[in-house]
């Protein structure tokens, strides 16, 4: 095995132009990305850091480049992806988190401004857990019920609570919106206790518009957490009118929405007794998430 003593930006710059070539702005970050998975550092490599490394890594690295060439997205590839302040492992069953529903977090911290408050959280379809991981993080005191009916979406937050030492403050529900009942089961599980904040970000793209998704997202992104029916609002339909029952009288809900859609869920939200107080746009400027209290 022979070893060779280099600087990553000469390793990467020949990468970085084939990544370019086909109209990937990120060439820079996702080479170095994949150059740290070849030789597995515990941390992102800088282009101007001197590393040793053996052909056979040279080879993965060259072989992971292929894949990105072929389309596949860098967090599928290593299987990871920063949100907020953390980093969460992925896999085939979870959303890729968007740094668009990062816009949740913070809307959460501007109503909670006392961070000290022993919060009682519920992450309605929590995937990876970056949402409810990333407040359980931000709130020393409280506690997150992740609920999803993918049981291997739960198995990842699992471990990402174990790995960013949260699991205690964490509880895993294998429960389904589409079940009638799913708002008694889950009171019952949580001792009658309701909470003082909801958050959830559903699946809410209308199916015919999942074929005209970039195909990074349609292609690896699990239909679960995209298809929110024919026009985007199935998940909100299932789980807006239970909320009422889960919620405690001053509690606040946090629902991140598609573009547009905030007129429909706000209406949704009234109908079934919450009042819609804000909608806070994305860095885009986007109406991305909508927080409704108790009418
Ligand atoms: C858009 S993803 C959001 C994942 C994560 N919270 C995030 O923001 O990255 C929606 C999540 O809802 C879950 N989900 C879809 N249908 C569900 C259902 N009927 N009951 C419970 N969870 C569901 C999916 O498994 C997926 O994890």
């Amino acid at each position: 095995m022979t070893n060779k003593y280099i600087d990553v930006y000469t390793l990467i710059e020949p990468e970085m132009c084939k990544l370019r070539k086909v109209g990937i702005e990120t060439a820079s970050l996702d080479c170095r990305l994949l150059l740290t998975k070849s030789i597995k550092k515990p941390r992102t490599l800088h282009n101007h850091e001197y590393i040793n490394i053996t052909n056979k890594e040279i080879k993965k690295f060259k072989y992971l480049i292929k894949e990105r060439l072929a389309g596949k997205p860098v967090s599928r590839i290593i299987n990871k992806r920063n949100f907020w302040k953390l980093e969460f492992k992925l896999n085939e069953s979870t959303l890729d988190p968007r740094p668009d529903s990062e816009t949740l977090i913070y809307a959460v911290l501007n109503h909670f401004i006392n961070k000290l408050q022993p919060l009682k959280i519920l992450d309605l379809g929590s995937g990876s857990g970056c949402l409810g991981l990333s407040l359980l993080d931000e709130y020393q005191n409280s506690k997150v019920s992740f609920f999803d009916t993918s049981q291997k979406s739960l198995e990842i937050v699992k471990n990402n609570s174990l790995k960013l030492g949260l699991s205690e403050r964490s509880k895993f529900l294998h429960l389904n919106w589409k079940d009638d009942n799913w708002d008694t089961t889950l009171i019952k599980i949580e001792n009658d206790t309701k909470f003082d904040i909801i958050i959830s970000n559903p699946p809410y793209i209308p199916t015919d518009d999942i074929k005209k998704l970039q195909k990074e997202v349609k292609e690896y992104d699990p239909p679960i957490a995209l298809d929110g029916g024919k026009d985007g609002m199935d998940a909100y339909k299932l789980i807006i009118p239970k909320l009422r029952n889960v919620i405690k009288t001053d509690g606040k809900i946090f629902l991140e929405i598609g573009k547009g859609q905030e007129n429909c869920v706000s209406k949704i939200g009234i109908e079934h007794g919450l009042k819609p107080i804000e909608l806070q746009k994305d860095l885009s400027g986007v109406n991305r998430v909508i927080v409704f209290i108790i009418k």
